[in-house]
């Protein structure tokens, strides 16, 4: 039997935010989250998160998970009175006890599988993930002998200078036998620097305290300080950028371009400079993003390009092109073969087959048919102060430049506006709309001019 547990009561005081540390994000997900679902393999009995500073914020963000039990730590008086709190919770539970701090979101679940693994067949009572660092300033050290029988650890600021040589660090991550943990909780003491109770004391008090050293020590980071956040986010984009390279993705400078882990890729996909994409992303084979776009949740069919442009929840058909300096807002829908060109906005819009909208336009809460032709500088006037109205073109229509729709309105099928037409009127199929005032002309007129004297 297993549960799993998750330190995430500390305030974070060296983040120097009003956001609990565990709530900061990473690659589009809380370190908590991160934390949490690299444990989701292996389907723990009890699912424990310990919570304390702004609890309620905490749970807030986690309600959604399901068989999360949140545990109470107030105060917030260290990392062995966090585990305390779960005397009372686990009370007669009959297994292993994984913790892991919640601010050490790197890990990988195959990691957390090995210690397993590894404290399974040792019969340990304890396990603890170290790590070498090449700087281990601010991580508690780990002494052990060349079986890896750990006698104790040293928080970096209770170490001796001669003990802070030792660059074998713990990872904070540990997996505990419950009853021989259980014993042991109750006799920790605040005998150290910060007057706090160290959950890293239990392995003195231990028989057998073992310790297992991670092969990529890039996977234990943890997260104390905005520097240490930015350098596990440069971690995890590296990491997501190589597996998509493996998988056939080019990138034309990798270092530049952000993705989500909620993103997918086809074949022959090439990513330009200053690309990024957040959230959750699909993107098609054969497609070209950027150089200098953001998308985001968005669903990009075959062959499509988009070129310094911005894309939020949209979705879009095969061989459509986008860009430069166009905006797609959430809720439109592209179909195959368009095409939006130059500062285009367009906002909860369908567009079917085959249409354009080549030009300066903002198209908003409209269904567009086939294959029309959209001219520049058109605008659907959708909002008039109080209701956003749809706009309505039928298949084959051609929209002259600079024309205003001001919805709600219909136009047909095969419709023709002329150039500069203001419509507030439905228009049947085949009609040419005209809305603009007729052109004067006074021959042989010329302008009054001043007499000179
Ligand atoms: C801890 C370890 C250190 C290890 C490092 C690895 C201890 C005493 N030290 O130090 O040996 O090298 O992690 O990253 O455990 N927390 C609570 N309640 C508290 C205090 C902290 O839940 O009262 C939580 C925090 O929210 C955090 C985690 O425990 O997620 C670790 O706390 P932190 O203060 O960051 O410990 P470190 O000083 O990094
Ligand atoms: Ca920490």
């Amino acid at each position: 039997m297993l549960a799993v547990a998750v330190l995430a009561a500390g305030k974070g005081t060296r983040m120097k935010s009003s956001l609990p540390k565990v709530l900061q994000p990473l690659a589009g997900a809380t370190l908590v989250e991160r934390v949490l679902s690299s444990c989701n393999g292996f389907q723990p009995e009890r699912q424990l998160l310990i919570v304390g500073h702004k609890a309620e914020q905490v749970e807030q963000q986690l309600n959604h998970l399901q068989g999360l039990e949140f545990v109470l730590q107030q105060p917030q008086n260290g990392t062995g009175h966090a585990v305390q709190q779960l005397l009372p919770v686990l009370e007669g539970f009959d297994g292993e006890l994984l913790v892991l701090n919640g601010d050490v979101p790197l890990l990988r679940p195959s990691t957390i599988e090995q210690l397993l693994n590894e404290h399974r067949s040792s019969g340990a009572d304890v396990t603890l993930l170290t790590a070498r660092l090449a700087d281990p300033t601010g991580y508690g050290r780990v002494f052990s002998d060349q079986q890896g029988r750990v006698s104790t650890i040293v928080e970096h600021r209770d170490c001796s200078d001669e003990q802070r040589q030792n660059n074998l660090t713990n990872a904070g991550i540990y997996c505990f036998n419950w009853k021989k943990l259980a014993a042991v909780l109750p006799q920790l003491c605040s005998d150290n620097d910060q007057g706090e109770l160290y959950l890293t004391d239990t392995v003195a008090l231990l028989p057998i305290a073992m310790h297992m050293e991670v092969a990529d020590p890039d996977e234990v980071n943890g997260i104390n300080d905005r520097r240490q956040l930015a350098q596990c986010e440069a971690l995890l984009q590296e990491r997501l950028r190589e597996h998509w390279m493996k998988e056939g993705v080019t990138f034309v400078d990798p270092s530049s371009c952000t993705l989500s882990e909620d993103c997918q890729f086809g074949m022959d996909v090439v990513i330009e400079p200053q690309t990024h994409l957040r959230g959750r992303c699909n993107v098609g084979d054969g497609c070209k993003l950027g150089p200098g776009s953001l998308l985001t949740n968005a669903d990009l069919d075959q062959g499509v390009s988009v070129l310094h442009s911005v894309i939020d929840d949209a979705k879009v058909g095969k061989q459509v092109k986008i860009g430069p300096f166009a905006h797609l807002r959430p809720g439109t829908h592209i179909a195959d073969n368009c095409r939006i060109g130059n500062f285009v906005e367009l906002k909860k819009s369908h567009l079917g087959e085959g249409s354009k909208v080549n030009h300066l336009s903002y198209i908003g809460d409209a269904e567009l048919g086939r294959n029309i032709n959209v001219g520049a500088g058109t605008i659907t006037a959708n909002y008039d102060g109080m209701m956003k109205h749809r706009t309505v073109i039928g298949d084959h229509s051609s929209i002259g430049a600079n024309s205003v729709l001001v919805a709600p309105i219909v136009l047909g099928t095969k419709v023709t506006v002329g150039a500069g037409s203001t419509l507030t009127k439905d228009v049947p199929n085949g009609a040419l709309a005209l809305g603009r005032a007729k052109q004067l002309m006074k021959e042989g007129w010329s302008a009054p001019r001043k007499t000179q004297d």
